[in-house]
């Protein structure tokens, strides 16, 4: 599961993951919250609410918020009873008055592509989850045990319990939170890792993103400096270069604190501007796994 502050590159992380899985023949499922799925539609494919191939191994479907509740709920209640509790002006004021349950059930449908898809279906070797920005993630993170709490030893305890257990056990799920070194997002990211390990969910990786090439050293930079000035546009160089070179030096603290303060894996992606969101995740999934690419040329 992939989340991290609006805007910082989660959906080009999960892309990133599903070109590396791909190559690496692993049966991927790619969940999208966002309603413009923009991983399928790289793909040129419309998803709906059921898993659609996308290319060789890889898979995507919408996980939507109004769809997933009415859908979990046919697992769970007979499906006559179900048409009339949906038609119900009772259940349509209570969906709209209880986010809570909307963000419960989104976490089951989920639970239930992992763990109670039909005997007939082959298992997925990995399953990456797009999350939306990071409050309404953490909000459907923590929700499962705080059902459980609620609904204590009933069907809807039981299963949440079952939701929490599932997104908590180490060697079958984990979280990676997306960040670029945006003083803001590197803020975030540290405040939602706080959160994260308060309700068992530990982050276990960041993904650094939009990291700028190494430019030149400080050196280059004094060199430059004290060059005889025979060109006009020196100065403009000068600035250019400066520039750069303190960018990159943000990024690389950044990085460090992160990696400190998480005490977590961290892996770099660098910005690769003027692509594709198709080329993009492509191109970084080269920059992982070179290996991945490889295989691809053979
Ligand atoms: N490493 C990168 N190099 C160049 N462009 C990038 C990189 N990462 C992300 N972008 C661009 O930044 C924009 C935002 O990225 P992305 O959609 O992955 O972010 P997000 O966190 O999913 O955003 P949202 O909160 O809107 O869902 C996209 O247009 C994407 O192409
Ligand atoms: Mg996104």
């Amino acid at each position: 599961m992939v989340m991290g502050k609006g805007g910082v590159g989660r959906t080009t992380v999960c892309a990133t993951l599903a070109e590396v899985a791909r190559h690496r023949t692993l049966r991927t499922l790619v969940i999208e919250v966002d309603v413009h799925t923009p991983i399928a539609r790289g793909y040129g494919v419309k998803t709906g609410f059921r898993p659609q191939p996308l290319t060789d191994n890889l898979f995507a479907m919408l996980l939507d918020r109004r769809e997933s509740i009415e859908e979990y709920l046919g697992f769970v209640v007979a499906r006559p009873i179900l048409q009339a509790v949906f038609a119900s002006n009772l259940y349509q004021n209570f969906i709209q008055a209880a986010p809570a349950l909307r963000e419960l059930m989104m976490m089951g449908k989920i639970f239930h592509e992992i763990e109670r898809r039909a005997p007939a279906l082959p298992p997925w070797d990995l399953v990456l989850v797009d999350l939306p920005a990071s409050g309404q993630a953490l909000a459907m993170l923590e929700m499962p045990l705080a059902a459980r709490e609620t609904f204590g030893d009933n069907l809807v305890g039981r299963e949440a319990a079952a939701i929490a257990r599932l997104f908590r056990d180490r060697d079958r799920c984990a979280l990676l939170v997306a960040t670029t070194a945006e003083p803001l997002a590197v803020a975030e990211t540290l405040e939602v890792s706080r959160k994260l390990a308060a309700v068992g969910l530990p982050c276990q990786g960041v993904m650094l993103n939009r990291v700028s090439p190494p430019p030149f050293s400080t050196a280059d930079l004094a060199r430059l400096e004290r060059s005889p000035g025979r060109l006009r546009c020196r100065p403009t160089l000068i600035a250019i270069a400066r520039k750069a070179l303190n960018r990159h030096e943000r990024e690389r603290r950044a990085a460090v604190m992160l990696r400190r303060l998480i005490g977590v894996p961290l892996l770099a992606l660098a910005e690769l501007p003027g692509r594709t969101n198709r080329e993009l995740a492509a191109e970084l999934a080269r920059t992982l796994d070179p290996q991945a690419s490889a295989r691809a040329d053979v």
